[in-house]
């Protein structure tokens, strides 16, 4: 059966790519990816590269598949990994991906990345992704989640539910204001910040689009967290 091969990339940094990804890439006759994650592997593409946009998904996931179903070896790039809010998710909602076998090769998601920024345990944490917006009943999970004293890490969406926005809706709805929060933006990235602090204060303060929220009420203040400046 023709193959689409979705391999993940990591948050950004060429340190963060896996071997295996940048051998699948080597080997692709055709990759397909936004162009920020394109420009990971311009000395490993050989094949056809095609720049994904939000504008041009269902034509180059049709590329994708008919050019499987040639023969061809086809790559979708994803950032982080493809299994947390990323390419696998929107592929399997394409009507004619049933038509093709996927394989996945993981990558380091930014919520591994977050974590590990700060030292966190996150076995037991609820994740979450806005990034496709957020609707009331995620919402009020979110809300539920940390007034069972859970350790959240979630996606936000840019536009609609941003780290700030998070924050004042959280407050509104009961969740206490010293609450430790941490917002890590650009990971990996040169101008990668990590931001320890509490609700109140994150609901005050404008961050970067490109971040992961992280919410604990577990954290105690007088808790060392390590990693908090990563010298890059
Ligand atoms: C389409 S989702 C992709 C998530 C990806 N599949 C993962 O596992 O990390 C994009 C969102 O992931 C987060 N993200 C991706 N790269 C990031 C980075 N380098 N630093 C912080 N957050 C990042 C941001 O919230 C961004 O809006």
């Amino acid at each position: 059966m023709a193959k689409v091969t979705i391999v993940g990339v990591g948050p950004g940094s060429p340190d963060y790519v896996t071997p295996i990804a940048r051998r699948t890439v080597q080997k692709a006759h055709l990759v397909i990816g936004a162009q920020r994650v394109l420009t990971l592997f311009l000395e490993d593409v050989k094949g056809e590269v095609l720049a994904l946009t939000a504008k041009n998904v269902n034509e180059l996931f049709q590329r994708a598949i008919a050019s499987a179903k040639e023969g061809k070896m086809v790559v979708l790039l994803s950032t982080g990994d493809p299994g947390f809010s990323g390419l696998l998710g929107t592929f399997l909602s394409f009507p004619q991906a049933s038509e093709v076998e996927i394989e996945v090769i993981p990558g380091i998601s930014a919520l591994q990345v977050c974590a590990a920024r700060l030292g966190m345990c996150w076995d037991d944490a609820v994740l979450f992704s806005f990034h496709k917006g957020a609707d009331n009943a995620n919402k009020a999970e979110l809300a539920e989640a940390l007034k069972k004293g859970k350790n959240v890490m979630l996606l936000p969406d840019p536009k609609a539910f941003s780290p700030s926005e998070i924050a004042r809706f959280l407050i509104a709805n009961g969740i206490k204001g010293d609450t430790s929060a941490f917002v890590c933006e650009n990971l990996t990235l040169n101008n990668e910040r990590i931001t320890a602090s509490t609700l109140e204060e994150i609901a005050m303060t404008h961050f970067s689009s490109l971040c992961v929220l992280a919410i604990s009420p577990q954290y105690k203040r007088n808790t060392k967290v390590v990693n908090l400046h990563v010298d890059l």
